[in-house]
């Protein structure tokens, strides 16, 4: 049996402190001992894209991340994508407009990738966005209402820049 860990850590800019197993990775971290159910867990081998979050910033696969990875790091997850006022995100509420998920499973790890994905310059016309989102999968085959949603969002986040 593994000694446990002690990690300090930002989540959805609140400070966290965690004792766990070093094996524990971030997704099951954030699902089994924060109740931050909203990161799912599709394959646990990095071949989904469901368990998507950002790391500073960064898009992850949070089933291939050990939570002892991202110590004194800051995670963004879909809980911490609502504005403070607890509006939501342009691309969680393009989502809704776009009907961009059926049964929502991939849906936290799509706007995560989603957003981060804009952030990163990939949203300039629907193929790059098909490419850039390619590591997402979905069953329920939203894929070209996602990429209308992606398009709209991108479009309110530049304006709210300006
Ligand atoms: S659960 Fe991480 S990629 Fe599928
Ligand atoms: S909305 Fe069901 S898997 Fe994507």
């Amino acid at each position: 049996m593994a000694e446990n860990l002690r990690l300090q850590l930002e989540i959805n800019g609140q400070p966290q402190t965690l004792l766990i197993d070093p094996r524990v990775t971030l997704l099951d971290a954030l699902r089994e001992h924060l109740a931050l159910t909203g990161t799912k867990k599709g394959c646990d081998l990095g071949q989904c894209g469901a368990c998507t979050v950002l790391v500073n910033g960064k898009r992850v696969l949070s089933c291939l991340t050990l939570a002892a990875q991202v110590a004194n790091q800051s995670v963004t997850t879909i809980e911490g994508m609502a504005r403070p006022d607890g509006s939501l995100h342009p691309v969680q509420a393009r989502f809704l407009e776009h009907d961009a998920f059926q049964c929502g499973y991939c849906t936290p790890g799509q706007i995560m990738s989603a957003a981060a994905c804009i952030a990163e310059g990939h949203a300039g016309s629907a193929q790059e966005i098909r490419e850039y989102m390619s590591g997402n999968l979905c069953r329920c085959g939203a894929y070209s209402n996602i990429v209308e949603a992606i398009q709209q969002a991108a479009a309110d986040l530049s304006r709210e820049a300006t």
